[in-house]
């Protein structure tokens, strides 16, 4: 069975952030616990209940992709066993699956956001302006098309409760520098072009996935947080894909198609979701950590 956990509980530890599924616990001046909790988030609103086994699964997912891509970007963990960073007395199953430690880094003030199909935020972009991120693009895509080539599409990091916006390369390099944008720009789209690659042989779609970067005392970049979970990736089954609709996926489009049900103005408090829409919900991630880094649930 799944663990379920709203909300970390570690006394003696210093907490420094509670993000809208992560706990993030300060182990040192350079180094971070980082607890993924069974929060779920739709439209930048954390909702009432938990997804049980989401941290773990969310958790796993990101363990598996970092080890898979750590020869094209250096990442943020760090090998060291739980049982030695968790306060005596911790229930070590509780954790164990859910729970990271990393290096502490200086983020880098962008989401790093690749994309190789035309949907959500970047669809609506286009729709209204033909570009998308100050990038000129083809003219009569359609939605879910594929790109020519996948793009970097940066956004601002919103604080809690407000939506994140697409923004500019150039914006990009005036508020990091041109050096660290380009590392970051070409990081983003290495790791999703390879990544794309391997779930294509999968007959999943990776639409888009958006990344964190940080930086170590020396400069060096990490790619930090999580990593092409269903969290932060749109991804497709490839068989049901088509040109012209949202396909269906195995992210929150699924909470957010309930929600869109609901006579809700996406402010928090969110609504309570049903049971089966939680059952469902948990079942996708499920099916993402199956399908793509061949871990099976009990
Ligand atoms: N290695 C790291 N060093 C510093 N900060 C990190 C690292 N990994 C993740 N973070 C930060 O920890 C937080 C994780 O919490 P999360 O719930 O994902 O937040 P959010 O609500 O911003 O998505 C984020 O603010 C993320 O930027
Ligand atoms: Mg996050």
């Amino acid at each position: 069975m799944p663990t379920s956990l709203l909300q970390s509980n570690l006394p003696g530890l210093e907490l420094i952030h509670r993000g809208k599924v992560r706990d993030v616990y300060a182990l040192s001046n350079d180094r971070l616990l980082i607890v993924a909790t069974d929060r779920l988030s739709a439209f930048d609103v954390v909702l009432p209940n938990p997804i049980p086994g989401k941290g773990e699964m969310l958790t796993q997912i990101s363990n598996f992709w970092f080890a898979q891509t750590a020869h094209l970007v250096p990442n943020h963990l760090l090998d060291v066993p739980l049982a030695e960073v968790l306060p005596a007395g911790t229930d070590l199953a509780l954790y164990e699956k859910r729970a990271v430690v990393a290096r502490r880094l200086k983020p880098v003030p962008v989401e790093a956001i690749a994309r190789g199909y035309l949907i959500g935020s970047g669809w609506k972009d286009y729709q209204a302006t033909g570009s998308l991120c100050g990038i000129t693009l083809p003219a009569g895509l359609q939605q879910a098309q594929q790109l020519p080539a996948p793009i970097f599409t940066p956004s601002t990091k919103a604080a809690v409760g407000d939506h994140d916006e697409n923004v500019s390369y150039d914006a990009v390099v005036a508020v990091v520098g041109s050096e660290l944008a380009g590392k970051v720009r070409d990081a983003t789209l290495e790791i999703y072009r390879w990544a794309a690659a391997y779930a294509a042989e999968r007959g999943i779609i990776i639409a888009d996935t958006k990344f964190e970067f940080g930086t170590d005392a020396d400069g060096k970049l990490y790619v930090m947080d999580e990593m092409l979970t269903p969290d932060s990736s749109r991804f497709w089954p490839a068989d049901q894909y088509r040109v012209g609709i949202s396909p269906p996926s195995y992210d929150k489009q699924f909470v957010r198609d309930y929600l869109e049900t609901q006579d809700w103005n996406k402010q928090a408090p969110g609504p309570v979701i049903p049971d089966n829409v939680i059952a469902a919900t948990a079942a996708k991630y499920a099916e993402a950590l199956q399908r793509l880094a061949g871990i099976k649930l009990d």
